[in-house]
C-alpha cells in the first residue's frame, strides 16, 4: 500500500501528517517507510535523524521526482505501507506521487488561500484519476483545524464541492506538532491526549480505508 501525503500548496502539513501517521502505523504493527520526495527541505529526513533508538525505527529514504514511482514499487515489496512525503510546487514530483499512491491524503487549512491552491490540485489528482480509475482514491485531511469558526463551516462546505471526500478525523493546530520532531517523535509518543486522541482516530480511519482497498 502506498500512502501519498501530497498538495500543490506548502506549509500545509504534508510532512507532520505522514511522519505522525507513520509513527502511529508503526506502534500499531506495520512495517513503514516514508519517501521523502521534498529535496529542498527534506523534512522527513531530517526528522528521521532526530529519532531516539528507544522507539521504534522508520526508514526514511530520499528520492527525487523521476525515481517517486520506482522506488515507492521497489519499497513496498518490503513495507506493508510506503508514506510519500509530498513537495510542495514541483509539478512533476507531484505527478508522479499521485501516481505511484493507491490512497491519497491531501492536507489543507481552513484558508481560502489554501482552498484556491485546492482547485489548482483538483486540475492534477483527476488528471492522474482519469488514467488510475479506481486504482486512487483521494480524501482531504483537514489541519489546524479548530471547528469553531464560522471560516471553518464554509470551507468545510467548500471543500465537499470540490470532488473529494473530508475525513472525518480532523487535525487541530497544536504545540505538540511543533514539538514533536524536535525529537524525531510522533505526537502518540508524547504526553499531549488530544493530539494522541486525533492522530488515533485518524489512523483508525486509514487502517479502515486501507482494509477496504484490498
Ligand atoms: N496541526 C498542527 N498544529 C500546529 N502546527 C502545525 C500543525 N501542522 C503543521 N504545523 C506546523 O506548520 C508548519 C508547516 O508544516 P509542515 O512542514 O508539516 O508542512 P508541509 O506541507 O510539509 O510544508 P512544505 O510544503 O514546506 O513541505 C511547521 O512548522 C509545522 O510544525
Ligand atoms: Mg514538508
Amino acid at each position: 500500500m502506498v500512502i501519498g501525503v501530497t498538495n500543490l500548496k506548502g506549509g500545509v502539513g504534508k510532512s507532520t501528517l505522514t511522519q505522525n501517521l507513520a509513527v502511529s502505523l508503526v506502534h500499531r504493527g506495520y512495517k513503514v517507510c516514508i519517501l521523502d520526495t521534498d529535496l529542498g527541505q527534506r523534512s522527513s529526513m531530517k526528522w528521521a535523524a532526530q529519532r531516539s533508538e528507544e522507539v521504534p525505527a522508520i526508514p526514511v529514504l530520499g528520492t527525487e521526482a523521476d525515481n517517486v514511482i520506482k522506488d515507492a514499487k521497489e519499497n513496498e515489496k518490503h513495507y506493508d505501507i510506503v508514506l510519500i512525503d509530498g513537495s510542495p510546487q514541483l509539478e512533476l514530483a507531484q505527478v508522479k506521487t499521485l501516481t505511484a499512491s493507491n490512497l491519497v491524503l491531501v492536507p489543507v487549512s481552513p484558508s481560502a488561500l489554501d482552498i484556491w491552491s485546492m482547485q489548482q490540485f483538483m486540475g492534477k489528482y483527476e488528471q492522474v484519476k482519469a488514467v488510475k480509475g479506481d486504482g486512487i482514491h483521494g480524501f482531504i485531511i483537514l489541519n489546524k483545524f479548530s471547528g469553531k469558526t464560522r471560516l471553518d463551516k464554509e470551507v468545510t462546505e467548500a471543500l465537499d464541492s470540490l470532488g473529494l471526500k473530508v475525513l472525518k478525523s480532523k487535525i487541530a493546530d497544536r504545540v505538540a506538532y511543533r514539538e514533536a520532531p524536535i525529537n524525531g517523535m510522533g505526537v502518540i509518543e508524547m504526553k499531549n491526549d488530544k493530539a494522541k486522541k486525533e492522530v488515533n482516530l485518524l489512523t483508525d480511519e486509514v487502517i479502515s480505508m486501507m482494509k477496504k482497498l484490498k
